[in-house]
């Protein structure tokens, strides 16, 4: 580069224009130079640029000596271009500084997370609100009486919030033009505004929100159903189901318990085999036996949510069921009840004459699609529960679909003699009379028929006792599935 004139390949044109000096090239090519210098007024050492410069500075200078008019008029001119370009500028590079130094987060309603952050912000002191809004929620007691809790959060407008030093600009926004089709509700945007080197505040303040939402619900289940196409919470958040509160036979409870940990527990594994990370339960036995009870209460134990669907429910598409099965809240199990109505439903699409079937739609093929389909990052927890396994596909049966098959039986009487103590404690010598005359009986008895004649004779061991023959009165269903 320091010597093109030495490098044939860079003594092109241009090069030659650029270094005046290559008159003393020594490359032939360089001929072409003197037609250039012929053109160009190049001085010895090639300062043909000066040269013009001067002759137009020259001509300037002399026409602004010459016209005091002119002189002034080219003097506001560019002064008047300066201040217009220094404007410009100005607001350039505060709209680059803007762009530096601030940062926003939008919150939509539809995002779990928007709640929780109005409610937060509700109950925050140090902000600036002028537009409240109202929340009433109806709060059902453990004993059953029911209070009305008004709350005001921020409503549609701007708000600001001082949050450790910073300051926060808060804008609810409603949009005019988008309804939510499911309940019809207008979709709203929390956008919060900060500066960039405060921008960490907004996850500190995202996860006050949802400590402060997920605490309400401590020592709680929430009880999730379908409403359309989206999970609603079903009432208010109950008191956990005390597992010991279920009696199943021997053993059953530990061991889907230590299997359900087991699973939890593993979550490593199975994304290091690419294996979707879900384990599904089926329950299956007569009615009453406590499968709906257990799981319930198992899920109070892990501390998760419940979201129950029933598969004999009218209105329930395959499209509905699917996605439903993959927008779950987080941390809840999938309860799946009567999973037998979907093949019901197979039949009658088969055509089997004079069965007609109003009461579903989801199909065999829905079921098993939607349960092969959850897609979560999250773990699965799918229980199934069924009356009927004898009308359910092999299908079913596949590890990621039901992985596990447990028969929840009628009262044995190793839970007759547990659910007995648990309602008499400290009669042990009529439990014994109890679990004796239970064993006698000649038909099977459910173990929520003993909780019935437990509740029937309340505080009153003997009158159970005497009353133990009521049990094979009640009618109990007949159950014709098999055991294994
Ligand atoms: N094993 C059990 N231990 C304690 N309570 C039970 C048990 N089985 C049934 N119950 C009581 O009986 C009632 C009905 O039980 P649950 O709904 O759990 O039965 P289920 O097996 O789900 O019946 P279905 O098959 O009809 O859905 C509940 O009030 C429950 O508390
Ligand atoms: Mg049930």
């Amino acid at each position: 580069m320091s010597e093109p004139s030495k490098n044939p390949l860079s003594n092109d044109t241009n090069s030659s224009l650029n270094k005046g000096t290559t008159a003393t090239s020594t490359n032939p090519i360089n001929n072409e130079n003197s037609l250039v210098n012929t053109l160009l007024p190049v001085d010895s050492n090639g300062e043909e640029a000066t040269g013009v410069k001067g002759q137009v500075n020259q001509l300037i200078h002399q026409a602004m000596a010459n016209n005091p008019y002119f002189a002034a008029g080219g003097g506001l001119m560019i002064l008047g271009s300066g201040l217009a370009l220094a404007r410009t500028g100005m607001i350039r590079l505060s709209r680059v500084i803007y762009r530096q130094m601030i940062v926003d987060l939008e919150i939509q309603s539809k995002d779990k997370s928007y709640s929780w952050f109005l409610t937060w912000m509700g109950n925050y002191p140090r902000r600036i609100s002028k537009h409240l809004s109202v929340r009433t929620n109806y709060l059902k007691h453990d004993n059953g009486a029911i209070s009305t809790k008004f709350s005001l959060v921020p409503g549609v407008g701007n708000h600001w919030l001082f949050y450790k030093g910073a300051i926060i600009s808060i804008k609810r926004e409603r949009s005019g033009r988008m309804i939510d089709l499911v309940n019809s509700s207008p979709y709203e945007t929390v956008k919060l505004t900060t500066l960039y080197r405060d921008r960490h505040l907004f996850n500190e303040i995202l996860e006050e929100a949802k400590t402060i939402a997920l605490k309400s619900n401590e020592g709680k289940t929430v009880i999730y159903t379908s409403f359309g196409p989206e999970w609603r919470k079903f009432g208010q958040p109950k008191a956990k189901r005390a597992l010991p509160s279920v009696v199943l036979d021997k053993g059953i409870k530990a061991t889907i318990i230590d299997d359900v940990h087991e699973f939890m527990n593993n979550g490593k594994w199975y994304s290091d085999r690419g294996i979707p990370y879900r384990r599904g339960y089926l329950l299956y036995g007569p009615p009453g036996s406590g499968k709906t009870s257990f799981i319930q209460a198992l899920a109070g134990e892990l501390d998760y949510n419940i979201c129950i669907l029933n598969l004999s429910e009218q209105n329930l598409t395959d499209d509905r069921l699917n996605h439903l099965m993959n927008n779950m809240p987080e941390r809840s199990v999938l309860l799946l009840e009567d999973i037998d109505a979907a093949f019901k439903s197979r039949k009658t699409t088969n055509g089997e004459p004079g069965q007609t079937n109003y009461n579903t739609s989801v199909t065999f093929s829905g079921l098993l699609n939607a349960l092969d389909g959850v897609t979560s990052s999250e773990e699965t927890i799918t229980f199934m529960t069924t009356n009927h396994p004898e009308k359910l596909d092999p299908a079913i049966m596949r590890p990621g679909r039901v992985d596990y098959k447990i028969f929840i039986g009628d009262a044995t009487a190793y839970q007759a003699e547990r659910m007995f103590m648990k309602f008499y404690p400290g009669e042990k010598t009529i439990c014994n009379q109890f679990v004796e005359k239970f064993r006698s009986l000649d038909t099977p008895v459910s173990t929520a028929q003993l909780q019935g004649l437990f509740i029937m004779n309340k505080d009153r061991p003997l009158d159970a006792l005497k009353n133990i023959g009521t049990l094979t009165e009640s009618q109990h269903y007949h159950y014709s599935g098999s055991h294994s």
